[in-house]
C-alpha cells in the first residue's frame, strides 16, 4: 500500500506559479530531491494551502492573473503566522524592477526563468538550511530563558528565608549580640536584599522574553507621568524639573510598558541624584512611519566610548558604592522594545547627563504576533 503521509523532517515547499511547464520541472526536481511539493496555480489558493498546512518555504512567481506575486508576498510578510517562511521569487532573466520590488517585500532570494534546476535546487536547499538554523537558535534561546527563569525563581526562596532569619536573630538576639555583630548581621541583609533584587531583575527579563504580548491603545504621557509620580514618592526629598511634552497614543503591551518606563525613569532619578536641581526631560518627535521618545537628564553621565557595551546584561560604568543597581535595567528595556520591533539607544557625556531615546513604528498592531 501506498503510504500517503509526508515523512517526519521532509520540508514542504509550495509553488505559486501558473505555468504548467515551470511547475512541471520544478515539482519534479524538488520531489526527486526529497522535498514534499505543494502546488497553487493562484494566489488565493496558496493563502488557503497555507493556512491548512504549512511550508518551509515558497516559490513565489510573480506575473498571474487577479493576485500577483508581489501582493502575495506582501500578505504573506505581514501575516505573523507565515512571515518567517522564506520566499524566493520566480522572475524572468534582466527583470531587474522586479527583483529589487521582490527585495523590498522581504523575499529572501530570486530565481530566473526558465530554471537551471541545479541552481534553482541549490538557493532552495540553502534557506531551508538558514531556516532550520534560525529556528534551532530561537529555541536554544528560549531554553536557556527558561533555564535563566527558573535558577532565578529557584534561588529566591531561599535567599527570602535567609533574610528573614537574619531579621529573626537581630530581633530576637539583640541583647546578646554586641555592636560589631548587629552591623554585621545589618551587612548580610543588606547584601541578601541586592542579590534579592538582582534576582527579581532577572525574572522580570525573563517574563519579558516569554510573555505572550497583548496588545492596547497607551497613552505615553499618562504612562509617563503616573510612573515618574510613583517613582518619586520613593524618593527622598530633592529639588527635580520634570517637564513633560505632549506623548502620542501608542500601540504596546501594557505590562512591558509599564517596567520600560519605571526602569527609564529610574535610571534618570538615579543618575540625577547628586545634581542641587535634576532636570528630566521627556519629549516625542516623529516621522511618517515612526515616533522617537527621549528621556533626557543632566545627571551623572557616561563615557560614550562604553556607551555599545550597556545593553548587555550586568554592564555598569558606575560603582555601586556611588550609585546602587544590578546592570539588567537597560537589558529588560531593549528587549521590551525589541518584541514592539522598536530600537533603543543612549547617549551620555560624563557629568553632563544621558538622554535614552526608543523608537517605535507606527503601524505596529499590523506587525507585532
Ligand atoms: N540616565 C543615566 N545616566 C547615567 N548613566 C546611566 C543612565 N542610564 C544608564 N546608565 C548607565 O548604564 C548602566 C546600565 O544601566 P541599567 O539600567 O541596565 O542598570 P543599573 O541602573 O545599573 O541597575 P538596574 O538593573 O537596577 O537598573 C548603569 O549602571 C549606568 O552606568
Ligand atoms: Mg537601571
Amino acid at each position: 500500500m501506498v503510504n500517503y503521509n509526508k515523512p517526519v523532517n521532509q520540508p514542504t515547499i509550495l509553488i505559486v506559479d501558473d505555468t504548467p511547464e515551470h511547475i512541471e520541472t520544478a515539482v519534479a526536481v524538488l520531489r526527486n530531491n526529497n522535498f514534499h511539493v505543494r502546488v497553487a496555480t493562484k494566489g488565493n489558493i496558496a493563502l488557503k494551502l497555507l493556512e491548512q498546512h504549512m511550508a518551509d518555504l515558497i516559490l513565489l512567481d510573480i506575473y498571474m492573473p487577479e493576485i500577483n506575486g508581489f501582493e502575495i508576498c506582501q500578505m504573506i510578510k505581514s501575516d505573523p503566522a507565515f512571515r518567517s517562511i522564506p520566499i524566493i521569487f520566480l522572475t524572468s532573466l534582466n527583470d531587474e524592477a522586479s527583483i529589487s520590488k521582490g527585495f523590498q517585500l522581504g523575499a529572501q532570494d530570486y530565481v530566473t526563468k526558465p530554471f537551471n534546476t541545479s541552481e534553482l535546487l541549490a538557493r532552495v536547499n540553502t534557506h531551508i538550511k538558514l531556516k532550520k538554523q534560525a529556528e534551532s537558535l530561537q529555541h536554544a534561546n528560549s531554553e536557556l530563558d527558561s533555564f535563566c527563569y527558573s535558577v532565578a525563581h529557584d534561588l529566591k526562596s531561599p535567599l527570602l528565608s535567609l533574610n528573614k532569619l537574619t531579621e529573626y536573630l537581630a530581633a530576637d538576639y539583640a541583647a546578646k549580640i554586641d555592636s560589631d555583630g548587629q552591623e554585621l548581621i545589618s551587612n548580610i541583609q543588606e547584601k541578601s536584599q541586592e542579590v534579592i533584587q538582582i534576582i527579581d531583575h532577572l525574572l522580570d527579563l525573563s517574563r519579558m522574553c516569554e510573555r505572550k504580548m497583548n496588545l492596547t491603545t497607551i497613552d505615553l504621557s499618562q504612562l509617563f507621568s503616573k510612573t515618574y509620580t510613583e517613582l518619586v514618592a520613593l524618593e527622598p526629598v530633592r529639588d527635580i524639573e520634570f517637564t513633560l511634552a505632549p506623548l502620542p497614543t501608542i500601540q504596546g503591551d501594557a505590562l512591558m510598558f509599564k517596567l520600560l518606563v519605571q526602569n527609564i525613569l529610574s535610571n534618570a532619578l538615579k543618575y540625577t541624584r547628586h545634581k542641587a536641581t535634576a532636570s528630566i526631560k521627556v519629549t516625542a518627535t516623529q516621522t511618517d512611519t515612526e515616533f522617537v521618545i527621549a528621556i533626557q537628564d543632566n545627571g551623572a553621565g557616561f563615557d560614550m566610548k562604553y556607551s555599545s557595551r550597556l545593553f548587555n546584561i550586568f554592564q555598569r560604568l558606575h560603582s555601586n558604592n556611588e550609585f546602587e543597581g544590578s546592570g539588567v535595567g537597560l537589558a529588560i528595556c531593549q528587549k521590551i522594545l525589541k518584541r514592539h520591533h522598536g530600537t533603543a539607544w543612549i547617549t551620555g557625556k560624563v557629568h553632563e547627563g544621558a538622554s535614552f531615546y526608543f523608537s517605535l513604528r507606527k503601524n505596529l498592531s499590523t506587525i507585532v504576533k
